[in-house]
C-alpha cells in the first residue's frame, strides 16, 4: 500500500465516520411542535370541547395544573413566550405599536433572540404559522410583509391580529389576501394545511414549528359545520360568575358594566362561538399528529399545547375580557408529550410562559442564553413526581395603555396598570400558601414604582380559590413589608436574578 493510498483511506474511512456521527447526531435530535391558542382559558373547562386533543395528547402525556403566563394579554405574553423574559425585560408593554408591539425597539431589542433564531442555531428547520404579534406587518409598525424575522425558514404569519376571514398573510415574504370562502380561507384551517405541509417537507431532518392559531379569540367566527353545536350551553356559573367583590380595585367595583340579563347572552353567545372555534383547533391537532405519523417521525417528536393567556366570562361580574391578574386570566393550558415524557400524567410542578423558549432550546440541544428569565422544564416533563426541586412563585405584571374607555371598556385604560406576586404551592411542598398579593396603579409609568400605589390586593388561595376576599388590610406588617420588597427585586431583575427569585421564602 503506498503512502498516498493509505492517507487516502485513513481520511475517507475518517469522513465515513464524520458523515455517520452527523447523520445520527441529525437525526437524533427531536422534532418540536408548539402548537398556541389565542386566549384559551383552562378555569372555564375549554379543554373538554376537545376529544382529540385529549386522546392524542393528553393521555399521551403530562398535563401541567400550574401552568401559568406572567401578563395576561396577547403581545405581551407572546412577546414572553418568543424570548424567554418577563414584560419589563422584553419591553412589550400592550398591544399597540406605541406600547412596543412590534415596534422598532421590538425588532432593536429581541427579533434577533427568539426561540426562532436559537432554535435554528441548534440545527433546527424553524416555521413559524399563524399568529405572531398583534402589529405584524400593519401600517404603524414599520415593516410590511416582506419582514420576516430573522431565524425562520418557513414563514406563513396573519398580518395584524386575530381574524378568521378577510385578512392577509406574509406567505415567505409575500402578501396573501383571503375572503370568506370556508373551504379556502378560514384561518384555523389555513394555519393547519401549511402546519401538515411543513412537516411533509422538513421531516428528514429535525424541525422545530410554532403554530398559532387565531382561535378562539374574538370575533371567535366557527367553522360552518360547527356553528350549531353546543347550542344549549351557557358560560359556566362559577363560584365568581356574577359576583362583583366589595373591596377589590376599581374596575372590579364601580369600572366596566356589570353583568345584566342583554351582557349575561351576549357572554353567553361569545362561551359558545369560542369553544366551537375550539374544535377546529381539535381538527388542526389531529391533522398534525396524523402526518407526524405517516412521515415516520411521531416517536422523535414533543407535541407541546399552550395559550397565550385564560379569559374571563362573567367572573368578578366582568363581562368576556382578560388583564387581570385573577387565576382565570393568568392560568393557561399546557400539555406536552413526546420521548422521555410519560404518559397520561399530571404534574404540580409550574410552567411559565417564559420557560417555553429555555426549554425548546434545552430539548433541542441548544445552549440557554444566560439573559433569558424563564426556566428550562425539561426535569419537570420527564420525571414529574420529583416535587424536590420545584419552584412555585413568579411574577406578573400588567401595563395599561388606552387614555380613553371605549364602549365601556376599561380594561385597558393605563390606570388598570398592576404588578402582582403570584405563588402556587398545592401540596405545601416548601412550606408557603397558595397566594396572590398585588399592587394596583392609575398610571402606566415605567419603572411602575416610581408611580403612587393606588390599592393592595391579596388572596389565599387555598381558602378561596375563586379569589372572592380581599385579605390585604388583615395582613401582617411584616408580612406585608416582606411582600413589597420581593416586588420591588422582582421588576427590576433580569436573567439569572429572576431564575432565583422563583425559589425564595415568602416569609
Ligand atoms: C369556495 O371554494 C371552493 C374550493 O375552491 C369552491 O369549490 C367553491 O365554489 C367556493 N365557493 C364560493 C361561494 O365561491
Ligand atoms: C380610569 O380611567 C377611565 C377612563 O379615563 C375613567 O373612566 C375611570 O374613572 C378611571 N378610574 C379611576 C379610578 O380613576
Amino acid at each position: 500500500m503506498s503512502h498516498t493510498q493509505g492517507f487516502n483511506m485513513t481520511f475517507s474511512f475518517t469522513a465515513l465516520l464524520l458523515l455517520v456521527s452527523a447523520f445520527i447526531y441529525a437525526h437524533g435530535k427531536p422534532n418540536i411542535v408548539y402548537i398556541l391558542t389565542d386566549d384559551q382559558d383552562i378555569r372555564l373547562g375549554s379543554l373538554d370541547v376537545q376529544p382529540k386533543l385529549r386522546s392524542l395528547v393528553i393521555e399521551q402525556g403530562i398535563m401541567f395544573e400550574n401552568a401559568y403566563v406572567t401578563t395576561p394579554v396577547c403581545c405581551p405574553s407572546r412577546s414572553s413566550i418568543l424570548t424567554g423574559k418577563y414584560v419589563h425585560n422584553h419591553r412589550t408593554y400592550e398591544n399597540g405599536v406605541g406600547s412596543g408591539c412590534d415596534a422598532q425597539s421590538w425588532r432593536d431589542l429581541n427579533e434577533h433572540k427568539t426561540m426562532g433564531p436559537y432554535m435554528s442555531k441548534a440545527g433546527y428547520t424553524t416555521g413559524f404559522f399563524g399568529k405572531y404579534l398583534n402589529n405584524y406587518a400593519q401600517g404603524s409598525s414599520g415593516i410590511t410583509v416582506e419582514h420576516i424575522p430573522p431565524g425562520w425558514d418557513r414563514w406563513y404569519t396573519l398580518v395584524g391580529n386575530s381574524k378568521f376571514y378577510n385578512y392577509e398573510v406574509s406567505n415567505q415574504g409575500q402578501s396573501e389576501k383571503h375572503g370568506s370562502n370556508y373551504t379556502e380561507d378560514y384561518f384555523t384551517d389555513r394555519v393547519r394545511d401549511e402546519a401538515v405541509d411543513f412537516i411533509k417537507k422538513s421531516a428528514d431532518k429535525p424541525f422545530f414549528m410554532y403554530v398559532a392559531t387565531p382561535a378562539p379569540h374574538r370575533p371567535a367566527t366557527p367553522a360552518p359545520q360547527y356553528a350549531n353545536m353546543f347550542s344549549d350551553k351557557v358560560a359556566p356559573r362559577t363560584p365568581s360568575y356574577g359576583f362583583a367583590a366589595p373591596d377589590k380595585h376599581w374596575i372590579i367595583t364601580n369600572g366596566t358594566p356589570p353583568l345584566t340579563p342583554e351582557t349575561t347572552q351576549v357572554v353567553d353567545e361569545l362561551y359558545r362561538d369560542r369553544i366551537r372555534t375550539l374544535v377546529s383547533v381539535d381538527d388542526l391537532v389531529e391533522a398534525i399528529v396524523n402526518e407526524l405519523k405517516n412521515a415516520g417521525v411521531m416517536d422523535n417528536t414533543y407535541i407541546f399545547y399552550n395559550s397565550d393567556h385564560g379569559y374571563h366570562l362573567g367572573e368578578n361580574n366582568q363581562q368576556g375580557e382578560k388583564r387581570q391578574p385573577y387565576d382565570e386570566n393568568i392560568r393557561v393550558p399546557f400539555i406536552a408529550m413526546g420521548p422521555g415524557i410519560p404518559k397520561n400524567q399530571k404534574t404540580s410542578a409550574l410552567a411559565l410562559n417564559i420557560d417555553m423558549a429555555p426549554t425548546f432550546i434545552d430539548l433541542g440541544g441548544g445552549e440557554i442564553p444566560d439573559d433569558m428569565d424563564g426556566i428550562s422544564l425539561k426535569s419537570a416533563l420527564m420525571s414529574p413526581i420529583e416535587q424536590e426541586e420545584a419552584q412555585y412563585h413568579f411574577m406578573l405584571e400588567y401595563y395599561g395603555e388606552g387614555h380613553v374607555a371605549g364602549l365601556g371598556f376599561l380594561h385597558d385604560c393605563n390606570n388598570n396598570t398592576w404588578v402582582a406576586l403570584r405563588s402556587v404551592d398545592p401540596k405545601n411542598a416548601n412550606g408557603n400558601k397558595d397566594i396572590l398579593y398585588a399592587r394596583f396603579y392609575l398610571k402606566d409609568d415605567f419603572p411602575v414604582q416610581q408611580s403612587e400605589i393606588y390599592f393592595r390586593e391579596y388572596f389565599e388561595l387555598d381558602e378561596d380559590p375563586w379569589e372572592k376576599v380581599n385579605l390585604a388590610s388583615s395582613l401582617p406588617k411584616e408580612q406585608m413589608q416582606k411582600f413589597e420588597e420581593i416586588l420591588d427585586t422582582w421588576y427590576k431583575c433580569s436573567g439569572v436574578s429572576c431564575r432565583n427569585l422563583r425559589k425564595i421564602t415568602l416569609l
